[in-house]
């Protein structure tokens, strides 16, 4: 997605051969205008996949995911990194671990949300080692819904993540799919990064 790629390049700062902070459009301030692109080419890719549901993690992942939804004219869902004191037993739950934080986090979704005749979308920010993807497939196999595959904003094709979804038969759709952050330089994948 040209558009994305270019506002990476113009704004997005490469912290190390790993990092890249995009906090002026996407993990702080929001650029409002790139979400509905965002959501338009989300929806684009997976219109004819019968999405009931899209399914996100708070807090990044749920501008781009509602915009698609707003598209696709489907709820969207984000799952919790706290626990809902009122909803304790009625949750699916997963365990993620972030290679980033070095900590492991227990996210959750209320059983009410997602049930067995959902097709789901799943939507996220960034796909690093695939760890919070990993997590939330697992809250959707639990409730029995199907999977429709998974939609990332900004891929770094050089970690895991992404061959190791694949892998699964899941089908991944990244609007931008990075191969390099050395050199302080951002590189692309310019292939379909599907
Ligand atoms: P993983 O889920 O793919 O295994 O990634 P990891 O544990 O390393 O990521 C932890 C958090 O950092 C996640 O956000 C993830 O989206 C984000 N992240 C990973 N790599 C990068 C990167 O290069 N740049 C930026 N900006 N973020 C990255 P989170 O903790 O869930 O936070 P948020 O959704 O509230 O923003
Ligand atoms: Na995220
Ligand atoms: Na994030």
């Amino acid at each position: 997605m040209d558009l994305l790629k270019q506002k990476i390049v113009k704004e997005g700062k490469v912290l190390s051969e790993s990092v890249l902070k995009v906090d002026s459009f996407l993990n702080h301030q929001i650029d409002p205008e790139l979400m509905e692109e965002i959501g338009r080419e989300f929806t684009e890719r997976f219109k004819n996949a019968g999405i009931t549901k899209i399914l996100t993690l708070e807090s990044s992942g749920i501008a781009p995911s509602v915009m698609a939804g707003l598209r696709l004219g489907v709820p969207v869902i984000f799952a919790r990194k706290r626990k809902s004191l009122t909803l304790i037993d009625h949750l699916y739950s997963a365990k993620v671990y972030s290679y980033t934080k070095k900590e492991t986090n227990e996210i959750s979704v209320s059983k009410d949300y997602i049930s067995n005749d959902d097709i789901v979308l799943i939507i996220d920010d960034f796909l690093a080692n695939g760890q919070a993807v990993d997590g939330l497939i697992g809250i959707v196999n639990q409730s029995g819904a199907s999977l429709a595959g998974v939609g990332i904003v900004i891929e770094k094709g050089f970690q895991d993540g992404g061959s190791i979804v694949r892998k699964r038969g899941i089908r991944v759709e990244s609007l931008a799919n990075i191969t390099s952050l050395a050199d302080g330089k951002v590189t692309f994948n310019e292939e379909d990064s599907s």
